[in-house]
């Protein structure tokens, strides 16, 4: 049976019994805003087992989920997944343990015809109503039905003890046995009667809940009669494919990037790109992981997403569209770890090479993973191979150091008094820093409006005359989303709203959904800064007083930083408007520059359009010398460039003809000299000629054979020269006809 009818069965099998058919939530910032991934089909029905919004008290649903609890299992285990489908019934103060165990032996044994004697149950130690159900209604033999404690059948696991807050429940499992030992865990069934509170009291709930998960990928390992999930129609195909690329890899790393591949894929069709905090993280930790494998020449990961695609599209068809941009950003990952290793593992060699006593120090892997950026695993894996050790404890303290360190920086940069800032002025550049520090979570707020929920912060710089705000956005914005961000922020300036700080525990600010950035240290209990209901971030940083102090916000500019990261630079208040106003300005001069070349070009046109005119006339009052035209005039306002063009198209109408044309311009004599081909045949020369003619107008001149211009600074001469011209023509046009 394919994994995608079983998918089907399923849903089917549970809209025969009552249920809605809820699709998958989505797998990156679904319903429940305090997690990173959505990683169970209940995530999105928190609020029902709470008793809100039950519009539908049964419901069903494939869910894509991700984990990375497990990571260390992937690949190692036969059904251990980073992301898996998760099938999933839900009674929301509707039926309970009694319809759910029943319905699921149906389906399991009936629909699915899976042999009874194959499987197994578990049951919490104390729920004895569970353990009658699955012995005298199911008839499971007692050898059959295993007790465990909360860190086995609670959910979530040893919540009573350990939390998390929220809806939870005892559960029963259902296990398939393989043979050999080979017991799977194939479908959780959570009777969520439980809201956990902050020190493990369970309050009942105000109604009895079901909450079931199966796994796709192990029921179909099941029904497929193969040893591990990698080998069903969900893996087989990512597995080959794989093959093409790297034919020395073992099965274990096989199935491991397999595993990586498909949730890279899906995590970033739902809007994460690879960075260095939260959900990005993640995924540039799994793609890393992935391509450490095989250690490629070049990258080789991107080439298997088109097969997941292939594998996954009947049932999300949103992969197809996103396909080649899914492609693109993680061969540009690949390129970039490439990158980094290649230029850090001359660094390592010779590190590991230094290692006294075969013991790494702290202080070269912290060199090595700050300055050189290398992933400590990739360190930990080359020394393994060596067989030196790290000294992993001296490590984490400097690293502890080096955040310490960064954590007071950024407060220093936060909070002011720096060299260079005198007590006078500091008031004002405090207020200047605040209003582009809060303008600067104002603006991640319209991102994120407008670009999407994958914005993330990936830098930033606030400082007292502008601010700078980098983060992960795969293309250029459009001039139309720059100019959407920059309205809601000056929205959000102009509602006036009061910056609220509040100090909490970090746990109850990430819940909150307050922004918080991936991988920093923070205390325990943090300051969560919000403006009305758009922005809310962790933040110990300096800020205005009401959204109003910010005046005015501009973005002067949008750029790439890396790929996938963008770059915002920003003005507020007086700077903003100063900003404006030069633009203005620019822009006015540029407008008046270029009308005054219309102008110019105009008036060249008119000109022109005169002489052009005056062509025929001009000819009309030519001299014959022996068929030849002698043309010598002056033309009124010409410059030389004039005198040019009509002394050609005399030329172009008048096939034999000595053509000099003189002009007074502002102050200045300008003369051209234009021979046709005949004379130039019979060896007159133009720029010959019109040397002494510039000498007698004070300047100078030169040209072609058949072509000379000249200019100088005494136009009273102009009539001399033509005199002399006359002369020449008459002289050369006599000459050459003898
Ligand atoms: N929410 C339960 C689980 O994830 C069904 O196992």
């Amino acid at each position: 049976m394919l994994s995608k009818e079983i998918r089907k069965k399923f849903l089917e099998f549970f809209k025969s019994k009552g249920h809605e058919i809820v699709p998958s939530d989505s797998l990156v910032r679904g319903t429940d805003p305090t997690i990173l991934f959505t990683s169970a089909g209940m995530n999105q029905f928190k609020e029902q087992f709470l008793g809100h919004n039950v519009t539908y008290k049964r419901a069903a649903s494939s869910q894509k989920c991700l984990r990375t609890a497990d990571l260390d299992k992937v690949g190692e285990t036969p059904s251990h997944h980073t992301f898996f489908e998760m099938l999933g019934n839900f009674s929301f103060g509707d039926y309970f343990k009694k319809e759910a165990i029943l319905w699921a032996w149906e389906f399991m044994t009936k629909v699915l015809g899976i042999k009874e004697e194959k499987l197994l149950v578990s049951v919490y130690e104390d729920d004895k109503e569970s353990y009658e159900i699955w012995r005298n209604l199911i008839k499971v033999p007692e050898k059959k039905i295993m007790k465990f404690g909360a860190k086995e059948n609670f959910w979530p696991s040893n919540a009573p003890k350990a939390g998390p807050n929220g809806p939870c429940g005892p559960c029963s499992e259902i296990f398939y046995d393989g043979g050999n030992n080979n017991l799977v865990e194939v479908w959780n069934l959570v009777f969520t009667q439980f809201d956990r509170k902050e020190g493990g009291r369970l309050d009942p709930l105000p109604n009895k809940n079901i909450d079931t998960g199966m796994g796709l990928e192990r029921v179909t390992a099941v029904m497929q009669g193969v040893k591990t999930n990698f080998e069903t129609d969900l893996f087989a195909p990512i597995i080959e494919e794989l093959k093409k690329y790297s034919s020395k890899l073992k099965t274990k790393s096989l199935n491991t990037i397999a595993d990586h591949i498909r949730a890279v894929t899906f995590a970033i069709a739902g809007g994460v790109a690879p960075s260095n905090e939260e959900r990005g993280y993640v995924i540039r930790k799994l793609i890393r992981r992935a391509y450490l494998f095989v250690k490629a020449e070049k990258p080789f990961l991107y080439n298997i997403v088109p097969k997941v695609v292939e594998i996954m599209k009947d049932t999300y068809p949103e992969l197809l569209q996103k396909r080649e941009g899914i492609s693109l950003i993680v061969k540009e990952e690949e390129e970039r770890f490439r990158h980094t290793l290649s230029m850090a593992m001359p660094n390592l060699t010779e590190g590991l090479k230094s290692a006294k006593g075969n013991v790494l120090g702290g202080e070269k892997i912290f060199k090595l993973v700050d300055t050189y950026g290398l992933p400590l695993e990739v360190i930990e894996n080359e020394a393994g191979k060596r067989k030196i050790k790290l000294d992993i404890a001296e490590f984490n303290e400097l690293m502890e150091k080096r955040k310490a360190l960064s954590r007071k920086k950024s407060k220093i940069a936060d909070s002011i008094f720096g060299p260079g800032i005198s007590k006078k002025d500091a008031p004002e550049k405090v207020k200047n820093i605040a209003k582009n520090h809060t303008a600067t979570h104002l603006l991640q707020s319209a991102l994120r409006k407008v670009l999407g929920e994958h914005v993330h912060q990936a830098g930033s710089l606030v400082v007292e005359d502008r601010l700078r705000f980098d983060f992960t956005h795969m293309k250029k914005m459009t001039e139309r989303e720059i100019e959407k961000v920059e309205a809601i922020v000056n929205d959000y300036i102009k509602r006036g709203v009061n910056i609220k700080k509040v100090e909490k525990p970090l746990d109850e600010a990430r819940k909150e959904g307050a922004i918080a950035l991936f991988g920093e240290k923070y205390a325990d209990k943090v300051t969560v800064v919000s403006a009305g209901d758009f922005s809310k971030e962790v933040c110990g940083g300096t800020h205005v007083d009401n959204t109003k102090d910010i005046g005015l916000f501009k973005i002067r500019g949008e750029s790439s930083v890396a790929s996938g990261v963008r770059r915002i630079e920003a003005y507020t208040a007086g700077r903003a408007r100063k900003w404006m106003e030069d633009n203005e300005k620019k822009k006015r001069e540029t407008e008046k520059s270029h009308k005054r070349k219309e102008k110019e070009k105009h008036a060249l046109k008119q000109k022109l359009k005169i002489a052009e005119e005056n062509i025929g006339l001009i000819i009309k009052k030519a001299k014959d010398i022996k068929g030849v035209k002698v043309i010598i005039e002056e033309v009124k306002n010409a410059d030389l460039g004039i005198l040019r063009s009509l002394a050609d198209r005399i030329k172009e109408k008048e096939k034999s003809s000595f053509i000099m044309l003189g002009s007074k311009d502002k102050g200045r004599a300008n003369l051209v000299l234009g021979l046709s081909e005949d004379l130039v045949s019979k060896g007159a020369n133009a720029s010959d000629m019109i040397k002494p003619m510039a000498k007698i107008v004070g300047g100078s001149g030169g040209g072609r054979l058949d072509f000379a211009q000249a200019g100088g600074k005494e136009p009273s001469k102009l009539s001399k020269v033509f005199k002399i011209a006359e002369n020449i023509a008459t002289d050369i046009i006599e000459g050459v006809s003898k």
